[in-house]
């Protein structure tokens, strides 16, 4: 039984205060067992004083939203994993199509972001997604598996376990425009089978595929009943501490 995560990534969103503010009114208003992992991914400057709240409340993890390719060194800006393992983060997202796309991140840097996070024993959310243009040209499956192919199933079956797959479609990122959900369940499902097919049955049904793409308050609860969405990977309604709540209680309910 996978249990399902609910993840905020706040992007480059919020001031101290304002996200101090949203952290508390996320913990205050988690009921205890709700059936969900909890993960948070603020800005990488708050990330210390994120983990001090929300050590109040078990069940809540900390996330980067990016991490460097290298181990340490001359790399001027950059953030290595093992300074996010030492500040307690817990979770690393890679591959965000905002990073491939505003920041040219290819796969072979992608791999290298991936190594860097096991290597300091935190684990990864790896997000892949296709363009609008590649769906309307039928592409969609090929790209998934492409990027999977060249960034994640070079792991061995013991570090890929330790991995957590997003599928966010570019398409629905920031959009308002979500997925139906036979698209999620048809894309999750072929990334199971992507994954039976590298690694074998117990690691494809152990592992966690969120949605991520305009998840809201209002389409969580249908999105989540897919059978192979466990969760999603949520941006802009993340920030408004109600909604982040009714999307984790959804995920709770549907497990
Ligand atoms: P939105 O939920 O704002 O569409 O963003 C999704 C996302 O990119 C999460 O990583």
């Amino acid at each position: 039984m996978r249990t399902p995560l609910v993840a905020g990534n706040w992007k480059m969103n919020l001031q101290y205060a304002e996200a101090m503010t949203l952290v508390d009114a996320i913990v205050d208003g988690l009921p205890e067992n709700n059936g969900a992992e909890i993960v948070l991914a603020p800005p990488t400057i708050y990330l210390h004083d994120v983990l001090d709240r929300i050590q109040r409340k078990p069940g809540i993890a900390l996330s980067a939203q990016d991490v460097s390719a290298y181990e340490r060194g001359a790399f001027t800006g950059e953030v290595a994993a093992s300074m996010l393992a030492s500040v307690g983060v817990e979770y690393v997202i890679v591959g965000h199509s905002e990073r491939r796309e505003y920041h040219h991140e290819d796969h072979p840097l992608l791999a290298a972001k991936v190594d860097r996070v096991l290597e300091q024993s935190l684990l990864p959310i790896f997000c892949c997604g296709e363009k609008l243009d590649d769906r309307t040209a039928g592409r969609h499956f090929e790209l998934i598996e492409q990027q999977l192919h060249e960034s994640l199933f070079h792991l061995s079956p013991e570090k890929v376990t330790e991995c957590v797959i997003a599928y966010e479609p570019v398409w629905a990122i920031g959009t308002g425009v979500v997925a139906t959900t036979g698209q999620a369940q048809e894309m999750h499902r072929f990334i199971r089978q992507l994954l039976f097919a590298r690694y074998g049955e117990p690691i494809a049904s152990e592992m966690r595929i969120l949605y991520g793409g305009s998840v809201n308050a209002t389409n969580a609860s249908d999105l989540f009943t897919c059978p192979d969405v466990d969760g999603g990977l949520v941006g802009g309604a993340s920030l408004k501490a109600v909604d982040f709540l009714s999307i984790i209680a959804a995920a709770g309910t549907n497990r």
